[in-house]
């Protein structure tokens, strides 16, 4: 993958998302060597007046955090500002007037072309003005010009759509990238590899051999200080509807015909559609409600937060995907904040061996945990080692941290802006497969959003989530194993 040279610009330079995100892994880049100074400059945009000097040294604790002060330095040292407004065209005739000065200190080295990638750390509101001066301004048809643009996209059909023809005049499918951060997740891009590279996995992937699916993501805060933001879009748009229906789809999706962004993506569409339409009257929704010992507040105790608001920061939901492979597989997705634990995890659990020899033997569970603590586990039944001959449930472990440490293992952000920086669209969101999401989800969100929504129930912060989950993930084929002793090495106690 031959890389061009770059001018990255980031949109929104002054904000909370550019400074702990965007920045940090370009930096991050840099750190690694795969982004060389010789071959690119970054550029800040936003409002603020302020100078380069007042970015860099807005930037550099964040930065610090990740490397020495001599590599932050230098970084820095090719990071330049440019304010101005988002709606006219003179501050962008600002950012043409640097890139010249730019593209002239690039050329010194070779005469690589120099590329323009553009970072929008920009709320969706103003997506499509800072697009259209961009088209107006900065774009020429000999350049090549990508754009990358953050989550929201919409809030629900309707208005997904409408961004998306407010994009679509301006630049092409192949120049925009549609960041979702959980597909630059290591173990996430690692499932295509796991399930089509093993024939092992990939042939007990099926309805024969597979008895539940949990797709789990645990946040052990609540929504402090975010309450009032987060109010309007609830756990369902903050990492269901996008995050986890990626892992989603990757986890079951058909073989593609190659690794290619195009393939890798009509799959994922094709199982998308085959997902059935949600059942409401078999989905879990919870609120939490402050700590069993009161140190913690509830969601409704966040002042930023509208009184008896119904907002979600639980969900478990039922997915049936209706196809040869899955008919009839439970697949439940759950998420939520303030609960007992940080964690993103699959797990599969496989169907009971025959009867017969054994009496109560444990599931086997696939477990793929994309954070923290990357691993794959498989939970398996073996005789009990020396003269017993009872069996024990015990794993076959990959944690990458003991197998992999001398991997550089790149942040979500890092990996992705390399991508794009590359040109490879995989890893990013394509325009139908959005659509197909938002219409699967919009029925349900007008349902909890609707006149006639039902309470959410309220489960204490720290908790696992409300009550009757477990009841839930049993009425859904989850078998829980009866005195079962087994945990994980790294959750086992030191
Ligand atoms: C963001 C959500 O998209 O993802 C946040 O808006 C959430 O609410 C975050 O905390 C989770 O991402 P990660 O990478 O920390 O798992």
């Amino acid at each position: 993958h031959e890389m061009s040279k770059y001018i990255i610009t980031v949109f929104g330079a002054s904000g909370d998302l550019s400074k702990k995100k965007t920045f940090p892994a370009i930096f991050g880049l840099f750190k690694q060597g795969e982004l060389k100074a010789e071959e690119c400059r970054i550029v800040g945009y936003a409002r603020s007046n302020m100078t380069t000097e007042d970015l860099r040294s807005r930037l550099k604790p964040f930065l610090l955090k990740q490397g020495d002060e001599n590599l932050v330095d230098k970084f820095l040292a090719h990071v330049t500002y440019v304010h101005g407004p988002y709606d006219e065209a003179s501050g962008y005739i600002k950012l043409r007037e640097a890139y010249t000065d730019l593209e002239k200190e690039l050329a010194e080295n070779s005469n690589k072309s120099v590329g323009r990638l553009h970072y929008l750390a920009l709320p969706p509101s103003v997506f499509g003005t800072v697009c259209g001066q961009i088209k107006e301004n900065l774009y020429e048809d000999d350049i090549s010009t990508k754009i990358i643009v953050e989550k929201p996209f919409g809030h629900d059909l309707e208005s997904s759509r409408q961004l998306q023809k407010e994009l679509a005049p301006l630049f092409s499918e192949e120049e925009l990238y549609r960041i979702d951060h959980y597909l630059g997740k290591e173990m996430v891009k690692n499932l295509l590899v796991l399930r089509f590279g093993n024939i092992f996995f990939n042939a007990a992937w099926n309805k024969e051999n597979i008895q539940n699916i949990q797709i789990t993501f645990k946040e052990p805060f609540g929504t402090e200080g975010r309450g009032g933001y987060f109010n309007d879009i609830g756990i369902i748009r903050d990492v269901m509807q996008n995050h986890l229906l990626q892992v989603l789809t990757l986890l079951t999706m058909e073989r593609p015909v190659s690794f290619d962004a195009e393939a890798v993506r009509d799959e994922k569409v094709k199982v998308l559609k085959a997902i059935a339409p949600f059942d409401h009257n078999d989905i879990i929704i919870g609120q939490y409600g402050k700590s069993e010992d009161n140190s913690k507040p509830s969601y409704l105790d966040d002042e930023t937060v509208p009184e008896g608001s119904k907002c979600i920061t639980f969900a478990a939901l039922n997915f049936k995907i209706r196809n040869e492979r899955w008919d009839g597989v439970p697949i439940v997705m759950k998420a939520g904040k303030a609960l007992d634990a940080g964690k993103v995890e699959i797990r599969i659990q496989f169907k009971q061996v025959a009867s017969g020899i054994f009496n109560e033997i444990p599931n086997n569970e696939l477990v793929i945990r994309v954070q923290p603590d990357e691993a794959v586990y498989f939970k398996c039944n073996m005789k009990t080692p020396g003269l017993s001959t009872t069996t024990k449930v015990t794993d076959l472990d990959l944690t990458y941290a003991d197998r992999y440490k001398d991997f550089w293992i790149p942040q979500a952000y890092e990996a992705l802006i390399r991508d794009a920086l590359i040109g490879d669209h995989s890893n990013f969101v394509r325009d139908d497969e959005l659509d197909v999401s938002w219409k699967l989800f919009t029925p349900l969100l007008n349902y909890l959003e609707g006149k006639d929504a039902p309470v959410p129930s309220i489960y204490p912060y720290g908790s696992r989530g409300p009550e009757n989950l477990n009841e839930y993930m049993k009425a859904h084929g989850y078998v829980y194993m009866k005195g079962d002793t087994y945990t994980w090495p790294i959750t086992r106690p030191k």
